[in-house]
């Protein structure tokens, strides 16, 4: 059996992460979760208070950063240099300029080609935005996962409470909707369905259902 390389974009909260977990941890593939990368350099900008309308300052940073994501079966745990930092970039602060940082050419140029040397050894499943549409093009599986944003600001919304959060649906409910249309709308690398990813909408399937349907489709690929 061939271990094979496997994308998955969609919108956030529409379980890419989990699923991509649960696939990857139950077919023993390396999940790497690229969002996450996204979150690191954003964290440093904002605690190097650097200004991102800065392009060489923000090169600077990014050349500089050691982002290392550690991948357990389950977990991924982010760390830049010594700091672990896994909890901090999932914070609303950080949440709120990432898109910002993402869209900016630096950024993206360095993370990618980190994702493609990540990639290399096969048997890997990344998740993100366009990861089908530019990281890796030819990837053997693409997924684009996906779901109404109603759905996804509820399990949001409920992840965060189960965290201690006081933030409201309907906050939630904008904060992803701004979110994801700043990344549909961004000029490089935007938010898309690559042609051939299988779409999966998944607004009526809980978590373990999402997971089943991959974990199937990557071993329908794999010979
Ligand atoms: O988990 P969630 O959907 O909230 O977001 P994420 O996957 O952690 O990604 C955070 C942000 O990073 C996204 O909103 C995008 O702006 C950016 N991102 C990207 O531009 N390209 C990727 N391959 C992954 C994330
Ligand atoms: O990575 P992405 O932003 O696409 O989503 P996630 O962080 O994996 O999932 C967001 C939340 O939705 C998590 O708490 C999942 O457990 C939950 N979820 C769900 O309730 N039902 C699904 N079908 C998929 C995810
Ligand atoms: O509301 P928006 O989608 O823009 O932000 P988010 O990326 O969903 O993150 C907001 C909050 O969700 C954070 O403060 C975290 O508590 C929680 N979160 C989480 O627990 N796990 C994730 N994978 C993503 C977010």
């Amino acid at each position: 059996m061939r271990k094979i390389t496997v994308a998955i974009d969609g919108p956030a909260g529409a379980g890419k992460s989990s699923a991509a977990k649960m696939a990857a941890a139950r077919l023993r593939y390396l999940y790497i979760d690229t969002g996450a990368m996204y979150r690191a350099v954003t964290w440093a900008v904002l605690t190097e208070r650097i200004d991102i309308d800065d392009a060489a300052a923000v090169k600077r940073l990014t050349d500089a950063l050691q982002i290392r994501l550690e991948p357990g079966p389950h977990l991924c745990r982010v760390y830049v240099g010594e700091t672990e930092v896994t909890e901090t970039i999932r914070t609303p602060y950080v949440s709120s300029h990432v898109s910002s940082v993402a869209a900016l050419a630096v950024v993206r140029e360095k993370l990618v080609q980190l994702q493609r040397e990540m990639a290399a050894s096969g048997g890997v499943i990344l998740d993100g935005r366009d990861i089908g549409t530019v990281v890796l093009p030819q990837a053997d599986l693409k997924i684009y996962l996906t779901a109404s944003v109603a759905s996804r600001a509820r399990r949001r919304f409920l992840e965060m409470h189960a965290s201690g959060s006081t933030e409201t649906l309907e906050a939630v409910q904008r904060s992803i909707a701004a979110r994801d249309d700043m990344d549909s709308h961004r000029e490089l690398s935007p938010l898309r369905r690559a042609e051939d990813a299988i779409l999966i909408d998944n607004s009526e399937l809980n978590l373990d259902e999402t997971a089943d349907v991959i974990t199937d489709l990557i071993r329908a690929r794999e010979r």
